[in-house]
């Protein structure tokens, strides 16, 4: 393995930020890591996935661990279900479309997500009505002190809306090695009730959507909505959409009757802080280099030589203006590193 000094980041992360990490080395193999952490015990680290949902505002003074392994597996099938591995980093997307191509029906909804299968219990990532934890049975991990493996069921995972256990009690103290999914054979869960999935497939003709009709109408509706990173910098959502007390809608509605909401329990409203944002007026704004997208407010983007503080400013200014007009405070959903 070979630690690299004072080396570029920009490539390793999807905002195409230019930032530089004191050392870098890429892990191929879970005794990789286990070498790396042993050798580097006293060293700070940093650990980067996909760099799909991270805002580099700085240089990394530590040494970077790509999570670099590859590699996915049946572990056992019975007539109406398979249990599928995958290593933390292969590319979430390529795995989405093998297990559509073997007819493993659960994560199409989640197809063309940024990022690498280890990071993908985080933030308990989703969308189109899917979440992570709908299929998700349990990952291992490497603890980055003492070096043993713990496998973390779903249970103990406690994911949430873009949460999980890693963003919080576990924070920083293991790196995921594998995931395990638990999808189906046949009898496919079909989920099209995201409204924009079904207008999709209509304009396609589809009457009866397979896996791969579904999957193809998330990645046609996610080209049209969200920046490809290859070539336009960006995270997906900067921020999540907020949850807020039943009272605080009300009274936005009373001004705004048209604003999209979805109840998430009897005291709770989530609202989309898309829809805010471009209430605000920032929808397809750029300060400089760094910009919200012109088709989806939520996504702020790097046009080419943005800082990291740089699109911080613009989160912060989106932020300080959703709070003063409407009197909620949205949060990040990136890391701000
Ligand atoms: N909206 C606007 N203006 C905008 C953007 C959205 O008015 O600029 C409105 C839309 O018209 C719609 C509502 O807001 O009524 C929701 O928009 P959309 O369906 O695009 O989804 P979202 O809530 O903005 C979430 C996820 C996305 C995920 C989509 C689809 C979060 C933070 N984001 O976005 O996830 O793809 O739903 O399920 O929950 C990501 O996490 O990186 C990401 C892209």
């Amino acid at each position: 393995m070979t630690i690299h000094s004072n080396f570029s980041l920009k490539k390793y992360n999807t905002f195409g930020i230019e930032a530089k990490a004191k050392q870098f080395v890429a892990a191929h193999s879970t005794e990789d890591l286990k070498t790396i952490l042993q050798q580097h015990a006293s060293e700070p680290k940093f650990i980067l996935g996909g760099g799909s949902n991270m805002l580099l505002t700085q240089d990394i003074k530590a040494l970077v661990i790509h999570v670099d392994l590859k590699g996915k597996k049946i572990l056992k099938e019975d007539e109406d279900f398979v249990w599928v591995e995958s290593m933390a980093g292969e590319n979430w997307h390529e795995f989405v479309l093998w297990t559509i191509d073997q007819n493993f029906g659960g994560l199409e909804n989640m197809s063309l997500i940024p990022g690498n299968v280890g990071t993908t219990p985080v933030q308990n990532i989703g969308a189109y009505g899917t979440e992570i934890k709908d299929t998700f049975v349990s990952c291992e991990a490497i603890n980055s002190v003492t070096q043993e493996m713990k496998t973390f069921t779903k249970e103990e995972c406690r994911f949430g809306y873009r949460e999980s256990i890693f963003k919080h009690e576990v924070k920083d103290q293991f790196i995921i090695t594998s995931v395990v999914f638990k999808l189906t054979k046949r009898n496919h869960h079909i989920n099209i009730s995201y409204g924009d999935i079904t207008k999709e497939l209509e304009k396609e003709g589809v009457i009866t959507p397979t896996l791969k009709d579904v999957s193809n109408a998330v990645i046609a509706i996610r080209q049209s909505k969200l920046p490809d990173p290859k070539e336009l910098g960006n995270s997906g959502s900067f921020f999540k959409n907020p949850i807020i007390p039943k009272e605080a809608y009300e009274k936005i509605k009373a001004l705004h009757p048209e604003m999209p909401h979805y109840v998430v329990s009897e005291t709770d409203v989530k609202v989309p802080a898309g829809w805010l944002i471009e209430k605000a007026g920032f929808k397809g704004k750029r300060f400089g280099d760094a910009g919200i997208h012109k088709n989806q407010a939520l996504v702020l983007v790097n046009y080419g030589n943005a800082t990291g503080q740089e699109i911080l400013n613009v989160s912060k200014n989106i932020q300080a203006t959703i709070l003063k007009e409407f009197g909620i405070a949205i949060e990040a959903e990136v890391n701000v590193i």
